[in-house]
């Protein structure tokens, strides 16, 4: 097997200086997002979200991000899962975006919260059938005794609702991540790789060049 430390990459796309980075970080995101859909990056959206338990011990996992607020980032998830567990102990968290053909990483943090409820309703019965009901009948990072428990869950929520309304479930909906610190994270030859830090201080978003 080739050695994992013989592989490197030379990034070379693109540059990032004061002068072409915008002095809001939500529009700055947005361009980025925008030039990851234009490209057809594999899964834009996909974000790793870590948080952690009161003492600090961290998880990540994927999501997806489903609506860039003007307060924060919006993603849907189970409140009864292990990152809502989290979120509930300890509202730190934070967010990656990778793409790796335009040669980006952006990281995100800041304090999460529920959504409105509205927002959650809103996106719940925007979902195929399918996905309203899984959100029913998976006990979100629950241990379970093997496929077919799923899938008969799955099945006889299939069946509830031929015949009764189908609701969200209380414990699934959205979380907000409203952000206090961005990174935009830039590429470049001979590891010498751009990266800005956004600070929000007061009501100000500080900009600092870091090193790479
Ligand atoms: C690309 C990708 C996108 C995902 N999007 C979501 C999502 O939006 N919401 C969600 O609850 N889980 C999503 N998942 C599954 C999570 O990564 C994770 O397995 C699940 O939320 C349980 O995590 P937890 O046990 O840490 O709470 C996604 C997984 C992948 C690979």
């Amino acid at each position: 097997m080739p050695l994992l430390s013989n592989k490197r990459i030379e990034y070379h796309l693109s540059r990032l200086d004061i002068d072409n980075l915008d002095h809001n970080p939500f529009v700055q995101f947005q361009s980025w997002l925008d030039e990851a859909v234009q490209d057809e990056v594999p899964e834009p959206t996909a974000m790793s979200l870590a948080t952690s338990t009161l003492i600090g011990r961290p998880s990540s996992r994927m999501v997806l991000l489903k609506e860039l607020d003007p307060k924060g980032f919006v993603f849907f998830s189970n409140y009864e899962s292990k990152k809502g567990k989290h979120i509930n102990e300890n509202p730190w968290g934070a967010l990656l975006f990778f793409w790796p053909r335009l040669e980006r990483q952006v990281r995100i943090e800041g304090k999460i919260s529920k959504t409105l409820q509205e927002k959650s309703d809103e996106y719940f019965y925007s979902r195929p059938q399918g996905g309203k009901i899984s959100a029913w009948a998976s006990p979100q990072s629950q241990r379970i005794p093997g496929r077919e428990y799923l899938e008969n869950l799955q099945t006889d929520y299939e069946k509830l609702f031929r015949t009764r309304a189908l609701e969200r479930p209380r414990h699934w909906g959205g979380y907000i991540l409203k952000p206090d610190l961005f990174e935009f994270w830039q590429g470049r030859e001979n590891r010498l790789h751009d990266r800005f830090e956004y600070i929000l201080i007061g009501h100000i978003w500080e900009i600092h060049r870091l090193a790479p």
